[in-house]
């Protein structure tokens, strides 16, 4: 199904046959919990028990949009959306059919990414076919993802909450609703965006400064004999965003070796993409 951010492999949340597909289809650890998409803010309470002040807060100013609230789950929400976790995932995506085909289950829908574990996320339905073509039963297209980055995370069921995925709503923005910073995550890894690689595509993604170190690296690559690709779009984040994961899968079409890619400062947009640039590049980047 589409959203605003990526598109996602959806499951009715009474499902437990479609849960399971879920998993097995994307090939996910059983252990990775999955977003639960509601239709607006009033379905909040079927599926979170505690709502604090301050994320109802946040709901209210972000959503329809890309924040996915961490709160305690209530028992309609099956231990296997959550991983065995007492806490979910929460958002209400900005795409207008996703919304209406939640509102007509008369159920949220489960979702992860629409693509394999570990794998470059897919922002047409395009992309979906070439994942997961053979193993879903319908993939719907309503065109390219606006954003093109996941969701924001934070997590509300610790005090401050704390930033699980920089994502498609700055952390600034949310800090200015909220009237203070957000904590970064503790270290542990609870959500698989923060696994130290994923995101990756079959090329090797070589990180960059700036354009003239990029330049140069793109010529070293080159003279090395290898197939090489400067990723586009830097200088305009929410361009740079929605076009990153498509370039990436493009490059793999093309059978490009390397893809060079130019890191955005940590502002704005340039915090999700700057982390979706490291983890594609893995724990051996040049920068
Ligand atoms: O924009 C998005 O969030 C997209 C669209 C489809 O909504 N969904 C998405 O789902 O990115 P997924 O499964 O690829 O990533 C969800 C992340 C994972 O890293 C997962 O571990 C984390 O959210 N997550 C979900 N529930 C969690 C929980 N209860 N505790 C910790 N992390 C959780
Ligand atoms: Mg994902």
């Amino acid at each position: 199904m589409p959203t605003e951010t990526v598109y996602g492999l959806g499951a009715a949340l009474d499902n437990e046959t479609a849960i399971a597909k879920v998993f097995s289809v994307k090939a996910r650890p059983s252990d990775h919990p999955l977003i639960v998409h509601i239709a607006d803010e009033s379905d909040l309470r079927f599926v979170a028990q505690e709502v604090p002040l301050d994320a109802l807060k946040l709901a209210r100013s972000c959503w329809p949009g890309p924040l996915t609230l961490l709160l305690s789950r209530t028992t309609n929400v099956p231990l296997s959306v959550t991983g065995g976790r007492a806490t979910v995932g929460i958002r209400v995506p900005s795409n207008e059919f996703t919304r209406a085909l939640i509102g007509k289950l008369e159920a949220p829908i489960a979702a992860p990414s629409a693509n394999r574990f570990g794998k470059v996320s897919p922002t047409t339905a395009q992309h979906v076919c070439d994942d997961l073509g053979h193993d879903v039963d319908l993939i719907v297209d309503d065109g390219a993802c606006s954003i093109g980055v996941e969701s924001t995370i934070v997590d509300f069921t610790v005090s401050p909450p704390q930033l699980l995925r920089p994502g498609g709503i700055p952390v600034e923005d949310i800090e200015s609703i909220l009237g203070y910073s957000l904590q970064l995550h503790d270290g542990l890894t609870r959500a698989s965006g923060m696994l130290e690689t994923h995101y990756q595509p079959l090329c090797q993604v070589v990180l960059a400064y700036d354009i003239e170190h990029a330049t140069t690296l793109v010529s070293e690559l080159k003279s090395a004999g290898k197939r090489v690709r400067l990723i586009h779009g830097s200088s305009n984040l929410p361009v740079y965003a929605a076009t990153l994961f498509s370039q990436m899968r493009q490059a793999d079409r093309d059978q490009i070796e390397a893809v060079v890619a130019i890191i955005p400062a940590p502002r704005g947009l340039g915090m999700a993409i700057s982390d979706r640039l490291r983890k594609a590049a893995g724990p051996i980047s040049l920068v």
